[in-house]
């Protein structure tokens, strides 16, 4: 078999990884030429993802990747992974995905099943997809061509989830789509989950994700009531989480961060409009979630004040760039959020991050663009007024920063461990 995966990001290229180790023929279609490139070369850009497992499936011709859309026209199924982000004003950009359905449009095949999996709002693959596909192909979906969707349960950085073995929901926008779609992904998933419909499977996502959301506002909240109360909301969880049933553990910081948990929610706000419905739980998260930077910069300003010292001339070191512990994605990521404030305040800002060496640019914080890592060294952190634990990776070594630093506002409970350090930590 056959099949195209477009977009080769942090969904698409452990995918195309997984259907080419099952002896599925895989083609890369990518509009970025230099990962097309990186990726013919056996090379990796993920850090989760290893140049070894790349390499070894390109030269068994397993894998290969490509800019040149005209070639689906040789397979027999293609999934759609590109970016779903928001626009300025907050509401649903879907241009990649249609982006993609207009260039494959005329060179779909005869009976060709096309899948996304890129998050969205419930509708996007049976009314808008479709509609872009039957226009440029010229045939009917669920008729001439498959369609359906199949949301993506990527858990980048967690060593034992792997795309093989985390259960696939999939909808069809006919039965015969369904079935396609659940012969395509059992070639290279143990698990497959069919749902009635495309929209089922758009809206088990966003529950997912708005589950995560209004979960990890909850803590925020409580963070800062029982702080109020002198009580560390981070023992707290750790010990409800010894209740055996009813109950799972979400962790506070300094805000929501990443390609999902601060987008997705919003897609069904927005479309819940288009019903006369309002999503009163994702504002609220949103309002809550969005609001920790502040909160937290207000800490690093109570924490210089204890030393006589205004936030406006301190040096701040902001420690993690990542969005979450371990990886090296920094979209979204709540420490640029943190960084513009201080920024704001008139402090000078650095940030160590092991594995962002360099700030790309992004459309949300072009004035990061170029930005270099601090290097690890106790010269470095003794510099600094105060240190601002935003991401709590391992590789990091608490210990030292603890002996090092003067002055650490922790947002993620990163140095609870650290013996002799609790007189200079500020929890936040
Ligand atoms: N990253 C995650 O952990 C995760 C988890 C679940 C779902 N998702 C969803 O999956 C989708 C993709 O996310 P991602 O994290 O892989 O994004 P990404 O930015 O890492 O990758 C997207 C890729 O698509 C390419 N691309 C952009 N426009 C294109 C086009 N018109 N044609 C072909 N390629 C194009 C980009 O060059 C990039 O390589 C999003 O909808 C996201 O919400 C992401």
């Amino acid at each position: 078999m056959k099949i195209a995966v477009v977009g080769l990001g942090y969904v698409g290229l452990p995918l195309s990884l997984q259907f080419a180790r099952s002896c599925v023929s895989v083609l890369g279609l990518d509009v970025d030429d230099k990962k097309v490139r990186l990726l013919n070369d056996g090379q990796s850009y993920i850090k989760h993802i290893s140049p070894s497992a790349i390499a070894d499936l390109v030269t068994s011709g397993k894998f290969s990747a490509s800019t040149e859309f005209s070639r689906i026209k040789d397979v027999e199924a293609i999934i759609i992974c590109v970016p779903t982000p928001l626009t300025k004003n907050r509401e649903p950009d879907i241009s990649f995905v249609l982006e993609t359905g207009r260039a494959i449009a005329p060179h779909l095949s005869k009976g060709a099943l096309v899948v996304l999996e890129s998050t969205t709002y419930p509708g996007t693959t049976d009314e808008d997809l479709r509609e872009v596909l039957e226009k440029g192909s010229g045939m009917k979906a669920g008729t001439d061509f498959h369609l359906a969707f199949s949301p993506e349960r990527e858990d980048p950085a967690n060593r034992d989830s792997n795309v093989k073995s985390i259960p696939k929901v999939v909808g069809g926008y006919t039965q015969t789509c369904l079935n396609k779609t659940i012969s395509l992904y059992s070639r290279a998933i143990d698990n497959i989950v069919p749902v009635s419909s495309c929209r089922v499977a758009e809206a088990t996502k966003l529950l997912e994700n708005v589950f995560r959301s209004v979960n990890i506002a909850l803590v925020n909240e409580l963070k800062l009531v029982y702080a109020a109360m002198g009580i560390d909301v981070w023992e707290v969880i750790e010990a409800a989480k010894t209740k055996p049933f009813g109950f799972m553990p979400f962790y506070p910081g300094p805000g929501l961060g990443g390609h999902c948990i601060p987008i997705d929610p919003f897609y069904l706000t927005w479309k819940a409009r288009e019903y006369g419905k309002h999503t009163r739980f994702i504002e609220l998260a949103g309002e809550i979630n969005t609001a920790m930077p502040e909160h937290v910069v207000n800490r690093v300003s109570t924490a210089l004040n204890h030393q006589q010292k205004a936030l406006k001339g301190s040096k701040v070191l902001v420690i993690g760039l990542a969005y979450k512990p371990n990886v090296d994605d920094e979209r979204e990521s709540p420490s640029y959020v943190l960084m513009r404030l201080l920024i704001e305040s008139g402090a000078t800002v650095e940030f160590y991050d092991p594995y962002v060496s360099v700030i790309k640019p992004t459309r949300e914080h072009p004035q990061f663009a170029g930005k270099k890592s601090v290097e690890w060294s106790r010269a470095t952190v003794e510099n600094f007024d105060v240190v601002l634990i935003a991401t709590n990776h391992s590789a990091l070594n608490y210990q030292e920063l603890g002996t090092w630093a003067r002055c650490i506002v922790d947002t993620r409970n990163a140095m609870a461990s650290v013996k002799d350090a609790s007189a200079k930590v500020w929890k936040a």
